[in-house]
């Protein structure tokens, strides 16, 4: 029974880690992972042979292999809206009908960039893409880890209904020289489609003729985009069962692909796709999504941590913790089972996190000595990004390691002060270099570790319902109907808007 298979893990011996290292020379052989030039060490982790068989019998229980074949090959797992969950068919593992629909919508996308990189819709050389949640995140992080400097084209992702997020866009860009890229997977969502009606605007303002001519819509409802005005012939599909956070490998991923070259998007996808082999091949002891969920669920059920940090020792990563929270919160923040009984367990962790060495200075004092704890992922890579005095690039790497040495090893001090209690878990990631090859992979091992983490808590981690209410509420209030909220809000609004 799952019950017992938990008590087993819950009642594993707590060793620290130090006595982890000392006890088992060959720690490193088995929680020290490559794959498509990452390594991923989980040593820093309270992981050994004992948690990883008491999990993998957890794992078999729960059916973790039934629901693997179930995810790649095209099965509806996301229950609750009766679909299947399709993002790995865009890197071409699925419903073989599903793959060769991928195929065909990258081929489109693929001859529109040819057509627009030929100048035979307008001289643009400045992309706003608009989208927000799923349609912006991954597009954004995307293009500031792997651009380079000298592309063709500006890319402005801009997701915030906030026109202060806008309007500093509009100032810096020519409007004739703007391609439009609205990118909503349902095109109903109301910041978006605000802000594309603005970006409309301020092209007719500045004197374009046609502004609909400028636009390129990337969604899973096309009827809606030709409603909303978009040419048909602009407008990219995706598939209704590839879920907003994991989009970007569709047509989603299309300003990112325009702007830093079509080869860099299939790069990214075959980089994803080699991880998902990973993922569907290795034995659960060698899977490294697999091994990363069993050391979440081991901190989130035994150890009670309710957030889990994300540091990236390089700058182009700085959007990653961002993009990630969406991922996993947004994936298993549920409190009901995937047959709708309340949850047992703790959810999804709080993901949070920044760039290292900044973050040092500013949050890490609590990760060593607050009495919260926290498992913390460092991220780094071995190639650097800069041209600068390697002094630079050596003091980032050094400064990561060492303080995930130091959040293990700590200091003992008989002034309670400054004593280090140590004992503290981390995750590395060591890229040998950034390119879309590698961060296809790492995406993608996210993407897995996450719906592993799902069935070990046997929730659906493809709905996302807990968004709604509030879209509801905005709408509410906005309608001047006389049905009222609560006094508390209606009173915000008269402050804000008068009675
Ligand atoms: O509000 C949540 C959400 O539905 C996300 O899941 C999604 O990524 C985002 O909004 C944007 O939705 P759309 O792509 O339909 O505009």
């Amino acid at each position: 029974m799952t019950s017992d298979h938990w008590r087993t893990i819950k009642a594993l011996p707590q060793v620290s880690l130090n006595q982890l290292f000392e006890e088992d020379a060959d720690r490193l052989k088995y929680l020290g992972l490559e794959q498509s030039g990452i390594y991923f060490d989980l040593s820093k982790t309270h992981l050994n042979r004992q948690a990883i068989q008491a999990f993998q019998e957890l794992a078999g229980d729960v059916g973790l292999s039934g629901k693997m074949n179930a995810l790649l090959s095209g099965e509806p797992v996301n229950i609750s809206e009766g679909r299947a969950a399709e993002h790995c068919a865009e890197r071409g593992t699925g419903d073989s009908a599903s793959v060769d629909n991928a195929r065909a919508l990258h081929r489109r996308m693929k001859s529109l960039i040819e057509i627009i990189d030929s100048g035979a819709l307008g001289e643009f050389t400045q992309i706003i893409h608009l989208g927000i949640g799923g349609s912006a995140l991954g597009p954004k992080m995307l293009h500031q880890a792997l651009k380079l400097g000298d592309e063709k084209y500006e890319l402005a992702v801009v997701s915030n209904i906030d026109g202060t997020a806008l309007e500093p866009v509009l100032e810096r860009f020519t409007a004739e020289k703007t391609l439009l890229v609205i990118a909503s997977k349902t095109f109903t969502t109301a910041e978006t489609l605000l802000n594309a009606q603005s970006v409309l605007d301020w092209m007719r303002e500045q004197g374009v003729v046609d502004p609909l001519g400028q636009v390129v819509a990337l969604t899973a409802d096309p009827e809606q985009a030709v409603q909303w005005g978009v040419d048909e012939t602009r407008i990219l599909p995706f598939s209704e069962t590839v879920g907003g956070r994991y989009s970007l490998w569709s047509s989603i991923g299309f300003s990112v692909a325009l702007a830093l070259g079509h080869d860099v998007f299939a790069d990214l996808l075959a980089g994803a796709a080699a991880m998902d082999e990973h993922f569907q091949a290795a034995g659960w002891d060698q899977n490294i999504p697999v091994l990363a969920a069993f050391a979440d669920q081991y901190y989130a059920q035994v150890r009670g941590c309710e957030t889990r940090a994300v540091f990236a020792y390089d700058e182009r990563l700085g959007l990653l913790a961002d993009y990630l929270q969406q991922l996993e919160m947004e994936s298993n923040g549920k409190s009901v089972t995937i047959d709708g009984e309340p949850l047992s367990l703790n959810s999804s962790p709080i993901v949070w996190g920044g760039v290292g060495t900044d973050a040092q200075h500013a949050v890490f004092q609590l990760l060593h000595q607050g009495s919260h704890l926290v498992p913390v992922e460092f991220l780094a890579v071995i190639e650097p990004g800069d041209s600068l005095n390697p002094a630079h690039h050596n003091g980032l790497l050094l400064n990561c390691f060492a303080q995930g040495a130091a959040l293990m090893a700590g200091k003992k001090s008989d002034d309670s002060h400054r004593n280090y209690q140590g004992d503290r878990p981390s995750v590395t990631i060591l890229l040998e270099e950034l390119e879309a090859r590698s961060l296809g992979a790492l995406l993608a091992f996210y993407e897995h570790r996450t719906f592993v983490n799902a069935v070990l808590l046997n929730i659906n981690p493809f709905d996302q319902f807990g968004v709604e209410l509030g879209k509801q509420m905005a709408n509410k209030l906005a309608a001047e109907d006389g049905n009222r909220l609560d006094a508390s809000t209606e009173e915000l609004k008269r402050r804000a808007f008068g009675a």
